[in-house]
């Protein structure tokens, strides 16, 4: 994607990560955006401005109050300017300024100004991060408008693990070219996504499951409503963030998402199928805790549960597009194709869930798109930019058709 002519003012504040938004100015560069940065008093503290300065080929603007170089109002100036406004890194604090309309220094005076699209990548630790009072905020700036992208979970730099990394430069530049090019390709389609993990209930505080987080399917249920899709997402369990803007369906069992996907999938241009359904239920089941029996041995009988994606597949209508998943552990190439081809799917995206950075829960995956007519490995990328090549490939096929 091509960002020449547009313009980006980018807010860095004062967190470890100030260093990965000289990849994004870099970045966003190398695509032809011309990018403006402010840097906040502390940021300086982590990042020398003259690193932005000789990225960014602009000066950078610290202070409300430096004699400016034209006579402009400089942070007017900087507002109007911006075909879309990011901070990246975004701490606590100018998430806290930005929902309570704060505005005592440069960066956040140029944001309270901005009618631009605005981007923010927060970065904090996962103490700051799942505090009540910034999941208010954020929640406050997202009601009015404001775009998210990450954080990511890991290992965070002050050594905690959680939610709280700033998302990675690519996928950052990803969504600020998403928010100042917007493809809207998929406009009039209606896409049924499935995601997360089913529960199957042995009693009322046991059940069956898997590591699903949502986040593979979200990214694609985000990705074709940012490109112009009527979007109805199905998701069992997750931890991951439900997208907003879509319709929404939540379910427990694999029996319950057949339901609610054979029940909608005829309306649908497209369906999507990213969850991980039980294959088996429990056949007997307890309305009270079951109790243990000591020094017994418990056993379970278990009985198939139908295959969702096999199901739309024989039901499948002329102008529809089935993708399906593939979770391997081995063999990937040759069972992805047998469930392409029994499942009636137009395209199945494999990926071995045994690497490192593919699969459950993580933030990336490694995925190899198969269809009738190819196969095409693609290399370990964020699940965000993995779900516009889904997408892509979507389109392809509905072209071909
Ligand atoms: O949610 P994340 O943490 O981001 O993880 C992403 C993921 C690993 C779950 C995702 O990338 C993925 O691989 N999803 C498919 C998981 C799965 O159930 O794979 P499978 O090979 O067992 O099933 C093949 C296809 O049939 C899938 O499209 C699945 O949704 C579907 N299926 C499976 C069982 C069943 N009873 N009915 C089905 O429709």
């Amino acid at each position: 994607m091509k960002l020449t002519g547009k313009e980006v003012v980018l807010g860095v504040t004062g967190g470890i990560a100030a260093y990965k938004a000289c990849e994004v100015v870099s970045r966003l560069r190398k695509l032809g955006a011309s990018v403006h940065v402010i840097m906040t008093q502390n940021a300086t503290e982590f990042v020398q401005p003259l690193t932005f300065e000789t990225l960014s080929n602009h000066p950078v603007v610290t202070d409300t109050f430096a004699r400016p170089e034209t006579w402009e109002v400089e942070h007017i100036a900087l507002a109007k300017r911006a075909d879309l406004f990011l901070i990246a890194p975004a701490t606590a604090n100018i998430l806290a300024k930005m929902a309570c309309g704060i505005a005592d220094d440069m960066l956040s005076t140029t944001v309270l100004a901005t009618k631009a699209p605005v981007l923010v990548a927060p970065a904090m630790n996962t103490g700051m991060w799942t505090a009540a009072v910034t999941q208010e905020n954020c929640a406050t700036l997202k009601s009015r408008g404001v775009h998210f992208v990450g954080p990511a979970s890991g290992v965070l730099a002050c050594g905690d693990t959680g939610a709280g990394r700033m998302s990675e430069p690519e996928e950052i530049v990803s969504e600020a070219a998403e928010l100042l090019c917007p493809r809207q390709d998929m406009q009039g389609l209606k896409v049924l996504v499935t995601a997360g993990a089913t529960r199957e209930r042995l009693d009322p505080v046991r059940y069956m499951t898997n590591d699903s987080s949502g986040k593979m399917g979200f990214a694609i249920a985000r990705a074709a409503q940012r490109r112009g899709a009527d979007v109805t997402v199905v998701y069992g369990s997750v931890t991951a963030e439900v997208p907003q803007g879509v319709e929404k369906v939540h379910v427990e069992s694999t029996c319950d998402l057949y339901d609610a996907v054979t029940g909608r999938a005829g309306e649908m241009d497209v369906v999507i199928q990213a969850a991980a359904p039980a294959d088996y239920r429990f056949r007997e089941t307890f309305a009270q805790k079951h109790k243990k029996q000591a020094g017994e041995a418990l056993v379970l009988e278990m009985v198939e549960n139908p295959d969702i994606a096999a199901a739309v597949g024989q039901m499948k209508r002329p102008g529809q597009t089935l993708v399906g998943f593939a979770a391997e552990t081995e063999n990937l190439l040759e069972n992805a194709r047998r469930k392409l081809d029994k499942k009636h799917l137009d395209l199945i995206v494999a990926n071995d869930v045994t690497k490192p950075g593919a699969g459950f829960d993580v933030d990336t995956n490694i995925a190899t798109l198969i269809t009738h007519e190819g196969v095409k490995e693609l290399p370990m990328k964020q699940k965000s930019a993995l779900a516009d090549d889904i997408l892509d490939q979507v389109m392809a096929l509905r072209h071909q058709a």
